[in-house]
């Protein structure tokens, strides 16, 4: 087992309260696989990945455990993270223009991730920025290593944040909306070329994404998560073919089919709850239609077999019967 987080906690201390980004997460991730992780916008995606990482604001307090290769993360100091994060594993962020320095060539950027945190010498740290550029597909490579980052388009300035993120050879790489600002093509140009490294390098993807279809081509597990908790965790045919939690139906049933005659897109109704004073029992309740008087209890991630997880009361059945 690469990865095993056990109930991992974020919060963040604000002036108004404490805020639960992250309540009780667990999962775990093998070498070589790939687990997507799903839900709307605050649910805590980003705040779980980071916390990883070492990643998480100033104002955060972080609880439970999280192991890489056997050996607990979650504490490490700044320095023994940085090791980490420089030598076993990398993340994607969404948005290429703010991670990539404006000021510096793109060359140089590559560079000094070998040269600072390998301790490469420059010559060869040149000579492996280049090939890893051309492993990502950039054309005349060695010309786009003199560029500065505003001198490419959205999809290559991505490329390089991914061939930067591969660099160290990780582990494990984070890939959190890498493609949510590019347009369709080149965000399947993009997610086919992430498949290919995977393989080559052998490396575990997380994939954070708001976009399903993305999911079903690309992950063996999904995770969904609602308001900082675990909704439903399942092989990815599953949460496609047969969703058993409340929330990820309401999921599925935003996506177009064309087998359906659709008028318009179901949506869920109302909002994520607020974070600084969550619900007393499922988070979920106040917008599903399955809610019973049980649901004022907090339901458990339950083992259902089949390496399946759910948090709901509601019947199986009824929510299978639902989706037909
Ligand atoms: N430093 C912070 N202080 C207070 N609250 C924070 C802080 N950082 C994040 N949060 C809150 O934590 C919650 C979870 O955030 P997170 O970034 O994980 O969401 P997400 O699921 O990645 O959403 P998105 O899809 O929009 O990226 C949000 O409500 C966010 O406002
Ligand atoms: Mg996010």
């Amino acid at each position: 087992m690469l990865l095993e987080v056990k109930n991992l906690q974020v919060s963040f201390k604000t002036p108004d309260g404490i805020v639960r980004a992250v309540n009780d997460v667990s999962f775990s991730l093998d070498e070589g696989q790939t687990l997507g992780i799903v839900g709307e916008s605050g649910s805590g995606k980003s705040q779980s990945v980071f916390a990883l990482m070492g990643l998480l604001a100033k104002n955060s307090i972080v609880g439970g455990s999280v192991l890489f290769n056997g050996e607990e993360i979650l504490n490490l100091d700044s320095k023994a993270i940085n090791k980490l994060r420089s030598e076993k594993m990398s993340i994607i962020f969404q948005d290429s223009m703010t991670s990539l320095n404006p000021y510096m060539k793109l060359g140089d950027q590559l560079i000094e991730v070998l040269t600072v945190h390998k301790g490469m010498e420059y010559k060869k740290a040149f000579a492996e920025s280049v090939h890893m550029l051309e492993a990502v597909k950039i054309s005349e490579a060695k010309k786009r290593m003199k560029m500065y980052p505003h001198e490419l388009s959205g999809g290559m300035r991505q490329r390089i944040m991914i061939a930067m993120a591969l660099l160290c050879k990780p582990k494990l790489l984070i890939a959190d909306e890498p493609t949510t600002a590019l347009d369709v093509t080149v965000q399947a140009q993009i997610m086919t070329l992430l498949k290919e490294l995977q393989k080559e390098f052998n490396m575990a993807v997380i994939l954070i994404t708001h976009d399903l279809g993305v999911v079903a081509g690309t992950c063996d597990n999904v995770l969904v998560m609602y308001a900082g908790r675990v909704m439903e965790y399942a092989k990815v045919e599953d949460i496609f073919y047969h969703p058993t939690h409340p929330y990820t139906l309401g999921l599925m049933k935003t996506i177009p089919r064309l087998d359906l005659e659709q008028k318009e897109l179901a949506l869920i109704p109302d909002n994520p709850p607020d974070l600084l004073n969550l619900p007393k029992g499922c988070s979920f309740a106040p917008r599903c239609s399955f809610a019973k008087a049980a649901c004022l209890k907090k339901p458990i991630l339950e083992e259902l077999g089949f390496n399946k997880k759910r948090a709901c009361f509601a019947p199986i059945d009824l929510v299978l019967k639902d989706y037909k």
